[in-house]
């Protein structure tokens, strides 16, 4: 499989799924990005270095899953764990070739710059440094949100001042307080505003073919950030797509297809991000309203996804991972006739690993229970019945792609 795609908008992409994390309090990376490119404009950055900072500071917390460990990072000043995101964050992205450039900057974005190790180039020490400014400055504004930003601005560029060449190096610390000088930095800040930059950003990219080993380098990004949310989370994304692809191959699809459905397996739950750690580690039923909170993933993960070029059938194939033949299903209601065989392998590979997976209110089901259900289901109109029989015909291999490395 190869692609035509672009990779801003896979950046963007990632930085959408990102702003799930903050469920409340999103745009932390955007809102990032868009002050370290006023610093770097004001710096004389060339334009391959202002790329690269412009993606790294949008993915600087793809190191970051948890709803607790975000509001920590977006609202304590320093804070004695967040080494751990940062190399989780380098680690993650040196796994695709799309993101060379990027993880030497994200490892050190929370290492004081008077810490900075000698080994460190200084452009990559300098392009960290400012992130890791900027990125205070962002949990400063939300230390003062009661506040009108034209005026908590004062108190912020006091702070960070007094770090001056301790935490940050002096000639960010002073370009910084020249652009804080006018209101339209602080002003730009509003919600509406960077999302009009970041769409405006958007217009200046370059489409590329890739080929199928990058694409997946990317989606395995994605099903890492979703499956390090939670304990319980842990490899689901990566055994639904094992499985999904398995029956595709059992179905004799073509090898390119068995590529997008292996992609669409792992994206289908990006929108698990945006629920909250409690509700998905709840060990009890849900409330009505936690229903309702978790039945809105689905539907972000298409968001998400159907914006990238290239991704269209991925992102239906993911997304409508619980609509059923019935049109019983959620959040889009389609029916038999609106569902693509690959989207009704995802819903039953993805039912069928969440089974076999140990949950906070229940234990792993065993095989027989798990086929019972399944079946069940496609005996009731929701899961396709012509795929259920060929899983329980291959009932011992379909166990081991959905659980294997759990
Ligand atoms: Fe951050
Ligand atoms: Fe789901
Ligand atoms: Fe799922």
């Amino acid at each position: 499989m190869t692609l035509r795609v672009d990779t801003r908008q896979i950046i963007h992409a990632l930085s959408d799924t990102l702003d799930l994390v903050g469920v409340d309090d999103v745009q932390h990376g955007k809102r990032v990005a868009f002050m370290a490119m006023q610093c770097c404009k004001d710096l004389n950055y060339d334009l391959p270095s202002m790329r690269t900072l412009y993606h790294a500071a949008l993915l600087h917390d793809c190191g970051v899953s948890s709803t607790r460990v975000h509001h920590k990072l977006v609202t304590e000043l320093d804070w004695r764990e967040s080494q751990y995101h940062c190399l989780r964050g380098e680690q993650l992205l040196s796994s695709c070739q799309l993101f060379h450039d990027l993880p030497a900057i994200i490892r050190y974005h929370h290492t004081h710059y008077e810490n900075m190790p000698a080994s460190i180039d200084r452009k990559t020490a300098l392009m960290s440094n400012l992130i890791y400014l900027v990125d205070r400055v962002d949990a400063l504004i939300a230390q003062h949100k009661d506040v009108d930003i034209l005026i908590a601005r004062k108190d912020i560029c006091r702070i960070i001042s007094k770090y001056r060449g301790t935490f940050f190096e002096e000639s960010l610390v002073d370009t910084f307080l020249k652009i804080a000088d006018g209101e339209i930095f602080w002003l730009s800040l509003e919600p509406r505003h960077i999302i009009t930059y970041c769409m405006d950003m958007g217009q200046k990219s370059q489409k590329q073919i890739v080929d199928q080993e990058i694409i997946m380098e990317v989606a395995t990004i994605f099903a890492e950030i979703v499956d390090a949310k939670s304990t319980f989370t842990v490899e689901h994304s990566f055994g639904v797509a094992r499985l999904s692809r398995y029956i595709g191959s059992l179905l004799c699809l073509s090898g390119a297809k068995q590529d997008m459905l292996e992609a669409a397996g792992l994206l289908h739950d990006l929108g698990k991000l945006i629920i909250p750690d409690e509700i998905l580690e709840k060990p009890g039923p849900l409330t009505e309203e936690e229903k309702a909170i978790m039945m809105r993933h689905s539907f972000e993960s298409y968001q998400i996804l159907y914006r990238i070029d290239g991704f269209e059938k991925i992102a239906r194939w993911a997304a409508f991972h619980h609509e059923t033949l019935s049109g019983k299903g959620y959040p889009f209601h389609l029916n038999e006739d609106g569902l693509e065989l690959e989207a009704r392998i995802i819903a039953v590979a993805d039912i069928f690993q969440a089974l076999s997976q140990k949950r906070p209110y229940r234990d792993s089901l065993p095989s027989e229970k798990i086929m019972a259900i399944v079946n069940n289901m496609a005996a009731e109109g929701h899961l396709d019945h012509q795929l259920t029989s060929l899983v329980e015909s291959h009932l011992d291999e379909c166990l081991r792609k959905a659980t294997c490395g759990v």
